[in-house]
């Protein structure tokens, strides 16, 4: 009815639908995940949910994170960030396998259980699992209340504030901020994060809100792309090292409220296999930001563009050498590393809308798809 179209236009607070306005919330909601938690001048990371837990986590012989979907993207972007800063042995999970795989979990495992939703069944599964072997269970959810808080040792809240649409978007970038706080105070304690580096990755990790905010100034660069490729049939989003996660949470946007088929790869996977799909008519988007891998995601931008593939990529401002082989580039602000997917994965959002939008389908909640996945 009236009243019931007129409340929901308010909660859409002027955006045409609920992803628009929560992908444009992400400068808000991560900096409300950050707050509180995060003094880059004290150099101080308060993670209250750790506190009677420090102990266990520093200890911790492995991290097994578990999780379903976007979530399950967040944790493999963890993995990076956990080995790389505090040298501990990461497994990521697909929480619907690990809970019937008979896994090895002992008493040193910690298990980072990461949901939006906090009652995914799967994700709850595993933890009844992991718990009843003996291991630490850590909850990184958004739902305040939920399950998946209520049957764990202990954990944080993304803070994100509701998410209405289907398609996950400032939840992952939530996941994402508190898993990089853990990491870095993780490195920190372990000692093989030094201090130097350590106060200046909570000074970057500060900036990050107001240079999302810039990577979401990339909007009517995307739509246009969008408009371009919006009747595409198949897509490839390739990435490397951290950006790799990224380019599987750009396939699965698009395929989630767009209907296109699309695969995400690690970059250099290329050559054993999705190379056979490159012709003209295939797009394949980069992520192709100033990093480690740069050179080498550069060399397999020719390879597409020899096979006349069109590339769209992701890159840093300023950047020359992908401009001049791509056939669309979208800018966005430099920052560390391992900082990256939090800005990277904007435009794929974006990109994932405009397509969804152009091709009338129901973005907001996409055909044989729930919320919340409460059913095996
Ligand atoms: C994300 O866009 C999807 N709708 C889906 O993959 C989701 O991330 C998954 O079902 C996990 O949900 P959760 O984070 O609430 O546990």
């Amino acid at each position: 009815n009236q009243l019931e179209l007129e409340l929901e236009a308010i909660e859409k607070g002027g955006y045409e639908h609920f992803m628009l306005k929560e992908i444009f919330e992400q400068p808000k909601s991560i900096a409300d995940c950050l707050r509180g938690r995060l003094d880059p001048k004290s150099g101080r990371l308060v993670l209250g949910g750790l506190r009677d837990y420090m102990n266990k986590f520093n200890n911790a012989e492995r991290i097994i994170i578990t999780a379903c979907g976007t979530s399950w993207h967040a944790g493999l972007v963890a993995e990076y960030l956990f080995e790389e800063f505090a040298r501990v042995p990461v497994e990521v999970e697909y929480a619907s396998e690990f809970r019937y795989r008979n896994p090895v979990i002992t008493d040193k495992d910690f298990i980072i259980a990461i949901s939006q939703s906090g009652e995914t069944a799967d994700t709850l599964a595993a933890i009844e699992l992991a718990k009843s072997k003996g291991a630490t269970i850590f909850g990184v959810c958004n739902v305040v209340g939920s399950s998946i808080p209520r049957t764990t040792h202990a954990g944080c809240y993304t803070h994100a504030g509701p998410e209405i649409g289907v398609a996950s978007t400032k939840a992952f970038t939530a996941q994402i901020s508190v898993l990089t706080m853990m990491a870095l105070k993780l490195g920190y304690q372990r000692g093989t994060l030094p201090e130097s580096k350590y106060i200046l990755m909570l000074h970057e990790l500060a900036d990050i809100p107001a240079k999302v905010e810039k990577a979401l100034q990339t909007n009517d660069a995307v739509k246009k792309i969008a408009e371009k490729y919006k009747d595409a049939r198949n897509m490839l989003y390739l990435g490397r090292g951290y950006n790799f996660p990224v380019a599987l949470e750009g396939a699965l946007k698009l395929k989630e409220i767009s209907y296109i088929h699309a695969e995400g790869y690690p970059a250099a996977e290329m050559k054993h296999g999705p190379i056979a799909l490159i012709d003209e008519e295939m797009p394949v988007i980069f992520i192709a930001t100033l990093d480690s891998s740069y050179e080498k995601v550069v060399s397999n931008i020719q390879e597409v563009k020899a096979r006349k593939g069109k590339v769209i990529a992701v890159v840093t401002e300023g950047d020359k050498q992908v401009k001049a082989l791509a056939d669309h580039v979208i800018e966005i602000p430099p920052t560390n590393e391992a900082f990256t997917p939090l800005l990277s994965v904007i435009p794929l959002q974006l990109l994932s809308y405009h397509i969804a939008v152009m091709r009338g389908c129901n973005v907001d909640q996409p055909r044989n798809l729930a919320k919340s996945v409460t059913v095996e």
